[in-house]
């Protein structure tokens, strides 16, 4: 088990999607056959994590918790943490300061969806630098959207802009962070941007400065999915059950992740099972064992 330790920004008011999300957190919502946080949280499983703070509004963490419990069920272990506004991605860290204690974390956005052959091997890299940060560089129509790299010849960063009016380089900057144990220590050095948050790229910047960033990049192979707009989640929607069509294969399955990974037995397997047990999702944890 690696000391590295997760977390997962699920907050925010979801303002793109109203009033779908009026009164439901944009977390919670399908991704096809799975709630959206499965996903996130797979991707910190797949990358070996267990201990993981799962932060969302105080008025969503009843549902959440309902949903998800302590994460036992798949091994894991889940702090619950509140953001009371949505004050910046930079934030998480100060909200998360306790609870990592000085560890290196993995934080990823709750609604990014990633997908890719040899995403393991992926985050294992990062996870194995000692210090500084690792982002994740994919290429995007609309980089314009997102943080930019501005990336120098030889393919290192030399910056990175947040919705910049024109982009630097075709490059966002995917909602996952690996960042070494000094992430709190740095954000609180973090000032409000002008719209008024501490900005992820903020932070981001700091580490680049002391010369500490890498930059990894997610190649043709992957799919860094956004969630942010009607469309997009519609699209997420449809990818997800295009594959799993395909292939007869879930992705974005904590169960199935866990008993991979030996965290779970094949008892609890079967319990999880057991839970699903008028539906496929049941069927296909059953036909694991
Ligand atoms: C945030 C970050 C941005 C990053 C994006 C990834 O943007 O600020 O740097 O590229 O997530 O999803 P937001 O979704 O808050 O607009």
């Amino acid at each position: 088990m690696t000391k590295r330790k997760g977390i997962i920004l699920a907050g925010g008011t979801g303002s793109r999607l109203h009033p779908v999300t009026l009164g439901v957190s944009k977390q919670l919502l399908p991704i096809y056959d799975k709630p959206m946080i499965y996903y996130p949280i797979s991707v910190l499983m797949l990358g070996g994590i267990r201990d993981i703070a799962i932060i969302t509004t105080p008025e969503d963490a009843t549902q959440f918790k309902r949903m998800l419990g302590d994460g036992t069920q798949w091994g894991l272990s889940f702090t619950w943490l509140e953001q009371p506004s949505p004050d910046g991605l930079a934030q998480a860290y100060l909200l998360a300061e306790d609870f990592l204690d000085g560890a290196p974390s993995a934080m990823v956005l709750g609604d990014n969806i990633f997908f890719g052959h040899g995403l393991p091997e992926l985050l294992h890299a990062a996870d194995a630098q000692g210090t500084g940060g690792t982002v994740f560089g994919y290429q995007v129509a609309d980089p314009e959207r997102y943080g930019v790299l501005d990336l120098a010849p030889d393919g290192s960063a030399r910056g990175i802009i947040e919705k910049p009016q024109v982009a630097p380089s075709p490059y966002a900057v995917t909602g996952l962070y690996y960042l070494d144990g000094t992430a709190s220590e740095r954000a609180r050095a973090v000032t409000p941007s002008a719209r008024g948050e501490l900005e992820i790229t903020s932070l981001l910047e700091m580490y680049l400065e002391d010369g500490l960033l890498s930059v990894q990049r997610m190649g043709r192979g992957f799919a860094w999915l956004d969630t942010g707009t009607h469309e997009s989640l519609l699209d997420a929607g449809n990818f997800v059950r295009t594959l799993e069509m395909r292939q007869g294969l879930q992705t974005g399955c904590p169960e199935e992740i866990a008993y991979a990974q030996g965290w779970i037995d094949q008892g609890m397997l079967l319990e999880s099972a057991e839970r699903f047990s008028k539906n496929g999702y049941g069927a296909y944890l059953r036909g694991l064992v």
